[in-house]
């Protein structure tokens, strides 16, 4: 009897360790081999370096670029910026699971975003600027629900900006500028409170700059220059906006007037409303703008001075 409960409680126990140890074992291998698929799927790397670095001889948490964390020694972060490497995201970077910052900005790789990157629900940067990206921006970026900045820019990203990324609550960087990205700008972008700044400039976005549903306190920068917008500037659009300082919206087919809450932003200091169809009295009320660097107005059907 007495033996029977000691040996199977034994048993417990040694099933526990056994499971705990290999759980951590299989994690940082699980790390490595996904890395190794990253290595694998890249087709030119002409500095060579992670041909000659990234071998399975040393510890990953030592390779080029890579960073663990101090406690669980788990791969945290992926830094590889302007090396030249020309591939593709294998699915295996999905089993990262405490991956928190994905940067591999000033490269080439191409294709499409593999959605077991979804998978990564502790990830809280993408910067994927100046690659070779296509397809849609996938919707399954909705979650990524830690996400701070997803940086896009520079890519051939196509069709419209999934509106589900309005729900990405603690985005502060939204850039997806200088892609072919076209549709509405949709409106849950100005439902993400703690949004700073967002950039879409140089895409193919039709329709009018959407509405401001609630206070955006933390916005201080929104660049919307050469696309195809259209329609008025949302009258009360500043009156959620009070720490906004540069507002682009230069070059595209925005009509109306100036609305009077923008003269609220009392730290703006860029603004750009060039190129556009806009008119209107340009009243001394610019003037009330006394943090303003520099101001372009131009190509418009303004009337009036500036003081
Ligand atoms: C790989 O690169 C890291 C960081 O530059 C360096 O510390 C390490 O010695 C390199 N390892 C090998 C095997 O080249
Ligand atoms: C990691 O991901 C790949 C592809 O998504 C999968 O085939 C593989 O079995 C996964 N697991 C491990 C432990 O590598
Ligand atoms: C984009 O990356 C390439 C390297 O892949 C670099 O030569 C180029 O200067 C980068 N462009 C910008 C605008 O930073
Ligand atoms: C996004 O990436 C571009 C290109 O690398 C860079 O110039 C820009 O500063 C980034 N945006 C933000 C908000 O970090
Ligand atoms: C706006 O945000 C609130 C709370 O953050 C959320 O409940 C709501 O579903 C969001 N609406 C849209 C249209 O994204
Ligand atoms: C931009 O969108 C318009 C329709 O809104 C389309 O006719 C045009 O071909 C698009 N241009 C590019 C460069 O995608
Ligand atoms: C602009 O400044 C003047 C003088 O300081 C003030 O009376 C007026 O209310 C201000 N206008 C706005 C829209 O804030």
């Amino acid at each position: 009897m007495g033996n029977t409960f000691l040996s199977s409680a034994l048993l417990i126990i040694f099933h526990f360790l056994a499971s705990t140890s290999s759980m951590k074992l299989n994690s940082i291998l699980t790390d490595q081999s996904a890395l190794l698929m990253l290595k694998r799927n890249i087709l030119h790397d002409p500095r060579n370096l992670l041909t000659t670095n990234w071998s399975a001889s040393t510890p990953v948490c030592g390779w080029f670029g890579i960073s663990c964390g101090s406690k669980h020694r788990r791969v945290t972060a992926i830094n590889l910026h302007g090396l030249g490497l020309v591939g593709t995201l294998p699915p295996h970077l999905g089993n990262m699971s405490f991956l928190s910052v994905l940067s591999i900005v000033d490269n080439n790789f191409h294709g499409r975003l593999p959605v077991e990157l979804s998978d990564l629900r502790r990830l809280k940067h993408i910067r994927f600027s100046n690659n070779s990206f296509d397809g849609e921006i996938p919707t399954w970026i909705r979650s990524l629900t830690r996400l701070r900045s997803l940086n896009l820019s520079h890519n051939n990203f196509q069709g419209a900006i999934p509106f589900s990324l309005g729900y990405l609550s603690k985005l502060e960087i939204l850039s997806l500028s200088g892609n072919q990205i076209s549709g509405l700008i949709p409106s849950s972008i100005f439902n993400i409170s703690s949004l700073l700044n967002v950039n879409l400039r140089n895409n193919n976005l039709s329709g009018s700059i959407p509405s401001v549903s609630r206070d955006l306190l933390s916005l201080e920068s929104v660049d919307f220059r050469y696309n195809n917008l259209v329609g008025h500037i949302p009258k009360d659009m500043f009156d959620h906006t009070p720490k906004l300082t540069e507002l682009k919206l230069g070059d595209n087919l925005i009509s109306g007037r100036i609305p009077s809450s923008l003269f609220k932003c009392k730290d703006m200091r860029f603004l750009s409303l060039a190129a556009n169809h806009m008119e209107g009295n340009l009243a001394g009320e610019i003037g009330n703008l006394s943090m303003l660097q520099v101001l372009y107005i131009g190509q418009n059907n303004f009337k009036g001075n500036v003081y």
